[in-house]
């Protein structure tokens, strides 16, 4: 009997010892930064790369991958990766019509990659997905003509299951989009002056500068840091010189969610999702990106004020002890805005931006379900990269049916097509997920419901991909492949 006491009392003590240490890890796996920087470095605005126009009259980016070394927090280096130049990539720009030619050398040493034209309407061979690899020393020239609306695209490795390391160390660019519809709209649309690219991405560091690359003990997303980067720039402040400010960001993240507004809650309008231009501007005071995602944003600001761009704690859907672990509790100040004493005046947001291709459910040829199931697999499955998992006729539109079947933050993207949400999580789309779209959070235990056009380019064996953009995930296998094939 006193055993029997004796053992209940172990098991007791033990119990409380695995809770508290339980509390323990959860309460030191939330991280904030809001009021803690000083805002001292001016933002890096990667350059614009200049195309050269070769015989047939395609514009030619010559594009050099290559690591080096950054001093990205001071008196320390850090090894990063980029395109001509130590750290991210420049901004690639194309209007409607162009034929481009990326030709992407790999000078990465040892290391086989692929780039990945995100967002991008391409043949499957143009698309830098696992198959295009690009060995040590080779150069990759992938040839197609833009044909899809003004947008804010960007390109990144995507070897498997090195996506989320390659990402992380900071080779990632902005492919900017234009049109002729777009160009005779009164928004901002100086590069780097009135309109900003915003590349986030977060980070941990080693004392001696090094990135960290290790994961939490609990980690249902994968990596998640406690820095973030704005354009590489750590502790950014950007000098603004007009009373409105196009901002494009994009969440360059392997998992992290940001839920962006401004530290005094101020109204912005949206004015583009990952797709292109609304139909009209939103006005709101956050806008929430998981992994991939982007959105133009066009805020105004007051002659000599200064006001920081924050990242709010996300809305993930998640229980209390899954969203902390996912970055669900985490807020962050990205950047300090700094209004010059006189701005120069900038017309207002135009009442109409766009007009959008009509994607109608009643056109869909059929519906397909994909089930997001624990942290590698889609319908049970992981990744084979000798399987094709669907196979769609060129010329139709279809229903995807995506739902998230476990308890973990996932979100959803296919290639070569931009879709519009037609049920998300048992209601209609919530305003900033009315527009196109290429990348969607699905909430745990959720379903979305989007509908997409497949217009063009065969190719009976070479896929198209589709994933979760949480990079772990997708390194898992949480990724599926589909070819556009001849009725
Ligand atoms: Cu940014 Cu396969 O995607
Ligand atoms: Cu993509
Ligand atoms: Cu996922």
């Amino acid at each position: 009997m006193r055993l029997v006491k004796l053992a209940a009392v172990v098991a007791g003590v033990a119990l409380v010892g695995l809770a508290a240490a339980a509390f323990l890890v959860w309460s030191g796996a939330k991280t904030s930064t809001v009021g803690e920087l000083e805002f001292a470095n001016r933002l890096a605005i990667p350059p614009l790369a200049e195309p050269r126009i070769d015989g047939d009259g395609r514009k030619v980016f010559d594009l050099e991958l290559r690591a080096g070394e950054t001093e990205i927090l001071p008196g320390t280096t850090t090894e990063t990766w980029g395109a001509n130049g130590a750290r991210l990539a420049p901004t690639l720009r194309a209007s409607r019509r162009d034929e481009v030619m990326p030709r992407v050398a790999n000078g990465l040493g040892e290391e086989t990659t692929t780039i990945h034209w995100h967002g991008m309407h391409l043949p499957a061979a143009a698309d830098g997905g696992p198959h295009q690899t690009i060995a040590p020393g080779e150069t990759w020239s992938p040839t197609w003509t833009i044909d899809q609306p003004a947008a804010t695209l960007w390109y990144h490795p995507h070897p498997h299951p090195e996506t989320e390391d390659q990402v992380y160390r900071g080779l990632v660019g902005m492919f900017i989009l234009d049109d002729p519809e777009a160009e005779a709209l009164a928004l901002p649309d100086d590069y780097g002056v009135d309109d900003i690219p915003l590349i986030l991405q977060d980070k941990k560091f080693e004392d001696d500068g090094s990135l960290d690359f290790s994961k939490g003990p609990i980690s249902p997303t994968g990596l998640l840091g406690d820095e973030i980067l704005v354009n590489g720039t750590h502790d950014p402040h950007l000098e603004v010189t007009t009373e409105r400010v196009r901002l494009r960001l994009l969440n360059a993240s392997g998992a992290r969610v940001y839920n962006i507004g401004f530290a005094d809650d101020r109204e912005f309008d949206l004015i583009a999702t990952d797709g292109g231009l609304l139909e009209a501007p939103r006005a709101m005071d956050r806008i929430q990106l998981s992994a991939g995602e982007r959105a133009e944003i066009v805020a105004e600001f007051e002659p000599g004020e200064r006001v920081v761009l924050r990242s709010f704690e996300p809305d993930l859907g998640t229980n209390f002890w899954d969203g902390r672990f996912a970055g669900g509790d985490d807020s962050f100040d990205l950047l300090q805005i700094r209004a010059a004493g006189e701005l120069a005046p900038a017309p207002e947001i135009p009442k109409r931006l766009a007009t959008q291709e009509p994607l109608a459910e009643s056109k869909a040829a059929q519906v397909r379900r994909f089930e997001l199931s624990g942290q590698g697999s889609i319908d049970g499955r992981s990744l084979e990269l000798t399987r094709i998992d669907e196979v769609v006729e060129v010329g139709t539109t279809e229903v995807w049916e995506v739902s998230n079947a476990s308890g973990t933050p996932h979100n959803f993207h296919p290639h070569d097509v931009r879709f519009r949400v037609l049920e998300y999580a048992g209601g209609p789309p919530p305003a900033h997920l009315e527009g196109l779209k290429d990348t969607v959070y699905i909430p745990p235990n959720e379903t979305v419901r989007v509908v997409t056009e497949f217009s063009d380019y065969t190719d009976p064996e070479l896929p198209y991909m589709f994933h979760c953009h949480v990079l772990q995930h997708e390194d898992r296998g949480m990724m599926g492949q589909y070819t556009v094939v001849e009725r």
